[in-house]
C-alpha cells in the first residue's frame, strides 16, 4: 500500500504540510470543508513547489505535484490513508469536532495528528475510544523550510503513537523535539510569545519605532538565533562559558524580567503603528509574493547551514 496522508483542512499549514509529504514521495489527499479550496490548496502548494524547484532545492516540482489529491470529503480523504493530519481552525470546539469524526471513521492502527499550535491534545480527544492514537504534530510555518516540529503525547497517547510521530518526521526531513509534558502553547510559540509580546510592548510604550525593533531581531539576536539557541550564544558570550556568564549576568535577566511587559494586552496604538510600517514596506496585494520571497531567504539561509 503506498503512504497516503489525508490533510483535513487545507489552508496555509494544510498546503505546508502537502509539500512536505509529497517532497518525500507521499499521496497527499487534501480536504477542506469550504467548497473550492481543496483545488485551491493544491495550486498554492504547486506555486511553492516550483519555487523550491527554481532555487535547486527540489528535483522535481512536477513529480511531486503528480502526488497530490484534492478531495470533497472527508470520507474521501482517509479512503486508504496510511497517516492522518488535522489542520483546522484553532479551538477546542473544531478539533473536538473533527477528531470525534475521525476516530469513529478511520481504522484504528492510523495515527490522527493534529497541527494545534497552543492547544494541547488532553482538550478535546480525551473521551475518544481510540485516544491513545492520538498526538499533536505542531509545525513551524512554511514546515518544508523551517524544519522543526513538536510532537506533544497526551497523558493517555500510547508511546508507539509518539515513537511513530517521530520517526515519521524524520523521514520526511523534519526535525522533531518530543515535549515530555503537555503545556499550553508548547515551546516554540511559549518562547515567540514572551519575545513578540515584549516588542508589542516597546512599541506601545514609545521605547522604539516597529522598523527599530524589526532591525533588532533582523540584524541583531536573528543573526546568532538563526544557527545557535540562546544557551549556546550565552555559553560564547563568557570567556569559561555559560556558567561565568550565568554568575555575571543572571540577576540582570531577573531584574528586567520583572519589567517586561510579556503579559500585557497589545494596545492599539502599537497594533496601528506596526501595521502602517508593514503596509509602506509591502502592499496587501504583495503579500503572497513576500511570501515566496521570504522562502527564498530561507532557501538561501538552509544551504548555508552546516547542521
Ligand atoms: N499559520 C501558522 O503559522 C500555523 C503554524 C503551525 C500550526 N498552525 C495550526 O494549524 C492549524 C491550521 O492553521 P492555518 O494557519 O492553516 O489556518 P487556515 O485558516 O489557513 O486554514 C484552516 C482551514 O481549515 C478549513 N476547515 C475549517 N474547519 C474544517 C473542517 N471541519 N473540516 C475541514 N476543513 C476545515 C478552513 O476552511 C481553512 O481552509 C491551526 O490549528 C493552527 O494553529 C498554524
Amino acid at each position: 500500500m503506498p503512504n497516503r496522508i489525508a490533510l483535513i483542512g487545507s489552508g496555509l499549514i494544510g498546503c505546508g504540510w502537502a509539500v512536505v509529504f509529497s517532497r518525500a514521495g507521499w499521496d497527499v489527499a487534501l480536504h477542506d470543508i469550504k467548497p473550492g479550496r481543496a483545488k485551491q490548496a493544491v495550486e498554492d502548494t504547486k506555486a511553492s513547489l516550483a519555487n523550491l524547484e527554481a532555487c535547486g532545492f527540489l528535483e522535481s516540482a512536477d513529480a511531486c505535484a503528480q502526488h497530490l489529491l484534492p478531495v470533497g470529503s472527508l470520507d474521501e480523504a482517509i479512503e486508504g490513508a496510511t497517516f492522518v493530519q488535522e489542520n483546522v481552525l484553532e479551538t477546542p470546539e473544531e478539533k473536538l469536532a473533527v477528531f470525534q469524526e475521525l476516530d469513529r471513521k478511520v481504522p484504528g492502527d492510523i495515527i490522527l495528528g493534529s497541527s494545534a499550535s497552543t492547544i494541547p491534545a488532553s482538550k478535546f480527544t480525551e473521551h475518544l475510544d481510540g485516544r491513545e492514537r492520538c498526538i499533536i504534530v505542531h509545525p513551524c510555518t512554511p514546515p518544508y523550510l523551517v524544519p522543526l516540529v513538536e510532537i506533544v503525547p497526551a497523558p493517555w497517547t500510547a508511546a508507539a503513537t509518539t515513537q511513530y510521530c517521530v520517526d515519521l518526521m524524520t523521514d520526511v526531513n523534519l526535525v522533531p523535539i518530543l515535549l515530555h509534558k503537555e503545556m499550553y502553547g508548547f515551546v516554540l510559540n511559549r518562547l515567540q510569545v514572551a519575545l513578540v509580546n515584549e516588542a508589542m510592548h516597546l512599541v506601545g510604550q514609545g521605547v522604539a519605532s516597529p522598523a527599530d525593533v524589526e532591525k533588532t531581531l533582523k540584524n541583531g539576536l536573528g543573526l546568532r538565533w538563526s544557527f545557535m539557541g540562546p544557551f549556546q550564544t550565552m555559553d560564547l558570550a563568557a570567556p569559561t562559558g555559560f556558567k561565568e556568564y550565568a554568575t555575571k549576568f543572571g540577576h540582570s535577566y531577573r531584574n528586567m524580567g520583572k519589567e517586561l511587559g510579556v503579559a500585557e494586552e497589545w494596545s492599539t496604538d502599537a497594533i496601528d503603528q506596526v501595521d502602517r510600517f508593514l503596509r509602506d514596506e509591502v502592499p496587501l496585494d504583495k503579500l503572497a509574493e513576500r511570501g515566496q520571497w521570504r522562502d527564498r531567504k530561507l532557501m538561501k539561509l538552509a544551504s548555508d547551514t552546516d547542521n
